[in-house]
C-alpha cells in the first residue's frame, strides 16, 4: 500500500424525502488498500457508494479521482473511471447463463455486436474457478442466492477495475467461499487495485482490511489504521454506546430431559438425502454446511415450500404433512427466508403492512383488521429492533438492507411461532441489532420455542447453537453437542472428510 490517494470525496450531502442520509461525509482511498466502511444499518454506507459509482447525484460535495475533480453522472461514467460496484442487493438477469451475466457489462463496454459464446464460457470459467464451483453455461435462475453473489463479484472482476466497491459481499457466503474471495482481493491489492469493503462482520474487517472508516447516522466519524485500533473501539464508534457483543449464555438442560418438539425421519428431496434429526423444546439447533450443502432446501421442504420424495415429519408426536404452508403457519411452524427480496417482503408495502402480513386473522379479531392493533404491533417491533425509518408507514423498499431484514424478522415473530426455521437470520444486520436478535432468540427458546438456526457465519453457529447438525452435499455428515461445538470440528464435517 502506498500513500497515493486514488479517490477522495469531501463534504458529501444527500437527502431523500424526510431522511438526511449523508451529512458532510468525507472519504479517501489509497492505491492498493482494502478500506473497510462500517456503520449501523441505515448509517449511509450504500448511499455513499451509490454516489461514488454514479447511481445517485449528491446534493453537495466534491469527488476527486487521482487528484482531479470529477462529476460522476451515471454508472457508465463510473466505469470509465474504472470504478466497479458489487451491489448489496444482487441484480442478475435470471434468464441467461452465468457467463453471459458475468460479461454483460464488459460486452456493453466494448460496444461489440458479435459474441463468441464458447469463448465466453472459457473466460467465465477462468474467473469463477478460484471462487466456487459454478458451471458457466448454467442458467442463473437455477442457482442459489450465494452463487448469485459470487457471480456478481466475478462480473466486477471481469471489468478490469482500479477501484472495486463491495457492499457486504460475504453476507451470503460461507467460511470457505469468503476465504477464497479474500485471497483474490489480496491478489488485486498486490496489483495496485483499491478496494472499498462494506461489512458487518467485524472479524473480517480486522483480519483482512488496512484501514476503516466509520459512519454513524450519516455523519463521518473518522478513518483509522486497523493496526492502531481494536474491535471494541470501532464498534463503540459505530453505535455510540458500549455494547455487549458476546453471545448470551446457552440452554443448560441436558438433552435427555427435554421434550421432543419436532422430529424428522429419513427426509429426502432433490438436494438432500436421508436426513433425520430431532428438535427439542427450548433449544437452538444449528445447521451448518457449505453453500450448496442442502441446508436451505431442507428447511424449505420441512416448512412446506419444497419437494419431498420420502420421509416423515412429526410435530409433538404426530405425523404432519408438509405440503400446506398455511397449515404449517397455523401450527406455528415458520420459515424465515434467506432471500428477503424474492419471497420475504412486500417491497412496495409499508413496514406495518409487512409486519402484519402473515397475521391478519389474529390482528383482525374477526374479519375487520384493527388498525390500532396493527399499528401498536408495528410500533413495538420498530422500537424493539430499532428499525430506522420515518414512521411505520414508510415503504419497505426505501429502507436500508439491514432494516429490511429487521422487518422480515418482525413479520415472523408477529404470529407467535412455536418452531422457527431461520435461514441466515442476521444477514446484513449490524452488530448492535445482532446482539438484540441473539438475546431475543434465547428468550424465545427460554419460553419453549424450538429454533433451527441456519447460518454461514461460523462464529454465530458456535456462539448460538445448543446442538449442531453439519451437512455435506445433501447428507448429514455429523452432529455435535454442547462443549464439542467449535469451528474446527464444523469445518471438518462440512468438508465431508469424516462421517460420524
Ligand atoms: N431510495 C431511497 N429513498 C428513501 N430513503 C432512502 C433511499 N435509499 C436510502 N434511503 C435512506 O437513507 C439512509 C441510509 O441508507 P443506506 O442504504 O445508505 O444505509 P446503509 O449504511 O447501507 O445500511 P445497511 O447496513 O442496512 O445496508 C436510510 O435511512 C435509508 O432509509
Ligand atoms: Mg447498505
Amino acid at each position: 500500500m502506498t500513500e497515493e490517494i486514488v479517490l477522495n470525496v469531501k463534504n458529501i450531502e444527500k437527502s431523500f424525502t424526510g431522511t438526511k442520509a449523508l451529512k458532510g461525509v468525507e472519504f479517501s482511498l489509497r492505491k492498493g488498500e482494502i478500506h473497510a466502511l462500517v456503520g449501523e444499518n441505515g448509517a449511509g454506507k450504500t448511499t455513499l457508494m451509490n454516489i461514488i459509482s454514479g447511481v445517485f447525484k449528491p446534493d453537495a460535495g466534491e469527488i476527486y479521482i487521482n487528484g482531479q475533480k470529477v462529476e460522476i453522472n451515471s454508472p457508465y461514467e463510473a466505469q470509465k473511471y474504472n470504478i466497479s460496484f458489487v451491489h448489496q442487493e444482487v441484480a442478475l438477469c435470471d434468464t441467461v447463463t452465468v457467463a453471459e451475466n458475468i460479461f454483460m457489462p464488459a460486452i456493453n463496454q466494448s460496444r461489440s455486436f458479435t459474441v463468441n459464446f464458447k469463448k465466453l464460457n472459457v473466460m467465465a470459467k477462468e474467473i469463477l474457478e478460484p471462487l466456487a464451483d459454478i458451471k458457466p453455461d448454467k442458467l442463473v435462475s437455477d442457482l442459489s442466492m450465494s452463487h448469485h453473489q459470487i457471480i456478481e463479484i466475478a462480473r466486477a472482476l471481469s471489468l478490469n477495475c482500479k477501484i472495486l466497491i463491495l457492499d457486504e459481499p460475504t453476507s451470503a457466503l460461507s467460511e470457505s467461499e469468503s476465504k477464497a474471495l479474500f485471497k483474490i482481493l489480496h491478489e488485486l491489492k498486490a496489483r495496485g487495485i483499491s478496494i472499498i469493503y462494506i461489512s458487518h462482520r467485524m472479524g473480517e474487517v480486522f483480519s483482512e482490511c488496512d484501514r476503516v472508516t466509520v459512519l454513524r447516522d450519516g455523519n463521518y466519524l473518522g478513518t483509522y489504521n486497523i493496526k492502531d485500533v481494536d474491535r471494541r473501539q470501532i464498534v463503540n464508534k459505530m453505535v455510540g454506546r458500549e455494547i455487549d457483543d458476546t453471545y448470551p449464555s446457552k440452554s443448560t438442560e441436558p438433552d435427555s430431559l427435554k421434550e421432543i418438539l419436532f422430529e424428522v425421519e429419513d427426509l429426502t428431496g432433490d438436494k438432500f438425502k436421508d436426513i433425520s434429526f430431532k428438535l427439542y423444546k427450548g433449544e437452538v439447533l444449528g445447521i451448518a454446511g457449505l453453500i450448496g450443502s442442502g441446508r436451505s432446501e431442507l428447511a424449505q421442504a420441512i416448512c412446506g415450500f419444497g419437494q419431498v420424495k420420502k420421509g416423515k415429519v412429526h410435530y409433538k408426536g404426530k405425523e404432519i404433512k408438509l405440503n400446506a404452508s398455511a397449515e404449517s403457519i397455523e401450527k406455528g411452524i415458520v420459515y424465515l427466508t434467506e432471500d428477503r427480496k424474492i419471497d420475504g417482503l412486500f417491497l412496495d408495502l409499508s413496514i406495518m403492512q409487512n409486519i402484519s402480513a402473515m397475521d391478519i386473522s389474529k390482528i383482525s379479531g374477526k374479519l375487520l383488521i384493527s388498525k390500532k392493533l396493527e399499528e401498536d404491533q408495528a410500533n413495538y417491533y420498530v422500537k424493539t429492533f430499532n428499525i430506522k425509518s420515518r414512521n411505520i408507514n414508510q415503504i419497505v423498499r426505501s429502507l436500508s438492507g439491514g432494516n429490511q431484514q429487521k422487518v422480515l424478522f418482525s413479520k415472523i415473530l408477529s404470529i407467535n411461532p412455536k418452531i422457527i426455521f431461520m435461514d441466515e437470520p442476521t444477514r446484513g444486520i449490524d452488530v448492535g441489532a445482532k446482539a438484540e436478535i441473539y438475546k431475543l432468540i434465547r428468550e424465545l427458546v427460554g419460553n419453549g420455542i424450538g429454533i433451527v438456526f441456519i447460518s454461514s457465519e461460523l462464529p454465530e453457529i458456535v456462539g448460538m447453537s445448543d446442538r449442531v447438525i453439519v451437512m455435506h452435499e445433501g447428507e448429514k455428515s455429523g452432529e455435535i453437542t454442547g462443549k464439542d461445538i467449535n469451528e474446527k470440528e464444523i469445518i471438518h464435517l462440512a468438508s465431508g472428510i469424516v462421517k460420524n
